[in-house]
C-alpha cells in the first residue's frame, strides 16, 4: 500500500485515476489550484497549490505530512504545463517522494506534435530528479469517438470534452490520411486508470510505460462505423499537401489536429509493439475500438 497524490484530480484522466485509486487499498490525496469540496467530502485531502515559489514550502509540508510515495500528474496547460509540474517535482524531491509520473497520457511524439515539446522539457528534469519516473503512453483516448453516442452516451465520453480526430460517427464523416491504413493506438479512459493502479505495485517503473487498448487504422474504424450505423460516410482523403497546409494554420486546434495527422502519416501513432502494461496485466479488460462503436452506436 502506498499513498498516491493525483495532480489535477478533475481533469479528464485525473478524475478516472481518482475513481480507480479510491477503490483500492492505496491512500489517495490530490493537488489542485482550487479546493475540491466533493473530494474532501469523501475524505480525500486536497492541497491547494499555487505552483509558484511562494507555495513551495507548503507543498513540501503537505507531501511529507501525507507520506506521499507516488505523484501522478494530469496537468494540461498551454501556459503552465512545464512550470507547474517542475514546481511539483521540486517539492517531491525535497519531501522524499519516491515516484513521479509527469502528465503524458497520449503519444510519445514530441517533435511532429509541436505542443508536446513541452512534455519533453518536463521529462528532461524528471530524468535528473533522482526520483523513479515513468511516462504513461496510452495513445488516443477511444472516448474521443464518443460524441453523439446513441447508447450510454455519458459512459462513451466519460467526461471527455476535448476535440475529436479522424472520424465523427454521429455526423457520418471521416477524414482519412492518405489511404487510412496507418496504424494508431487507442485506449479508453476507463481502462487506462485500473492499469495505472496495477503499476503502483510494480517493483520498478520503466522510463516508458505503454498502454495499448487497441491497435487499428482509421480505415478499419471507418468500416466498423459504417457497418454498425448502417450509414455511408462522407469521406475526405488528406494528401501530404493538405496536411502541410493545415500545419501552417493560425488556428491552434486545426494546427494540433494537422500535427496528429502528420504523426499518423509518419507511423508515429503506433507504438508499444513490445511490452505493454496491459500485456503484463491481462486481467484488466481493454475495450477495442470495434467493441466501443458497437456498444455506443
Ligand atoms: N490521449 C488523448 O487522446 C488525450 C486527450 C486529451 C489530453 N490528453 C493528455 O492528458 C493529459 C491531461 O489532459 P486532460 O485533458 O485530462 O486535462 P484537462 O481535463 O484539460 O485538465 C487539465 C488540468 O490541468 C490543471 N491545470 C490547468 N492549467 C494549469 C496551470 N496553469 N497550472 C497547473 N495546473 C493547471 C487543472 O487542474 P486544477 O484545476 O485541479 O489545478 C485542469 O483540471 C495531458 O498531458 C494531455 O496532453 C490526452
Amino acid at each position: 500500500m502506498v499513498v498516491v497524490a493525483i495532480v489535477a484530480p478533475t481533469s479528464n484522466i485525473g478524475s478516472h485515476l481518482v475513481q480507480a485509486i479510491q477503490n483500492t487499498q492505496h491512500g489517495l490525496v490530490t493537488i489542485s489550484r482550487s479546493p475540491q469540496p466533493e473530494l474532501s467530502a469523501k475524505g480525500i485531502p486536497t492541497h491547494v497549490a499555487t505552483y509558484l515559489p511562494d507555495g513551495h514550502a507548503a507543498l513540501v509540508a503537505f507531501l511529507k505530512a501525507q507520506k506521499v510515495d507516488t505523484i501522478i500528474s494530469c496537468i494540461w496547460s498551454l501556459t503552465g504545463h512545464v512550470q507547474s509540474q517542475l514546481a511539483v517535482l521540486a517539492a517531491a524531491k525535497e519531501a522524499g517522494v519516491r515516484r513521479f509520473a509527469p502528465s503524458e497520457w497520449a503519444v510519445p511524439v514530441y517533435q511532429t506534435i509541436g505542443l508536446y515539446a513541452m512534455k519533453l522539457d518536463v521529462w528532461q528534469v524528471c530524468l535528473s530528479s533522482g526520483l523513479e519516473v515513468t511516462r504513461f503512453h496510452c495513445g488516443i483516448w477511444t472516448n474521443v469517438l464518443g460524441y453523439g453516442a446513441t447508447k450510454e452516451p455519458e459512459e462513451a465520453l466519460s467526461g471527455y470534452h476535448g476535440p475529436t480526430l479522424g472520424i465523427q460517427i454521429d455526423k457520418g464523416t471521416a477524414t482519412l490520411v492518405k489511404d487510412g491504413n496507418d496504424e494508431v493506438v487507442f485506449s479508453r479512459l476507463q481502462d487506462i486508470a485500473p492499469l495505472v493502479v496495477k503499476s503502483l505495485d510494480l517493483p520498478e517503473w520503466e522510463h516508458d510505460t505503454f498502454i495499448v487498448g487497441d491497435r487499428t487504422t482509421f480505415k478499419r474504424l471507418l468500416d466498423i462505423a459504417q457497418q454498425v450505423t448502417g450509414r455511408s460516410f462522407e469521406v475526405k482523403y488528406l494528401s501530404e499537401h493538405d496536411i502541410n497546409q493545415g500545419l501552417q494554420s493560425n488556428d491552434i486546434l486545426e494546427k494540433l489536429i494537422s500535427q496528429f495527422y502528420k504523426a499518423l502519416a509518419n507511423g508515429e501513432l503506433s507504438f508499444g509493439q513490445g511490452q505493454s502494461l496491459n500485456k503484463s496485466f491481462p486481467d484488466v479488460g481493454m475495450m477495442t475500438v470495434e467493441q466501443f462503436v458497437k456498444r455506443h452506436f
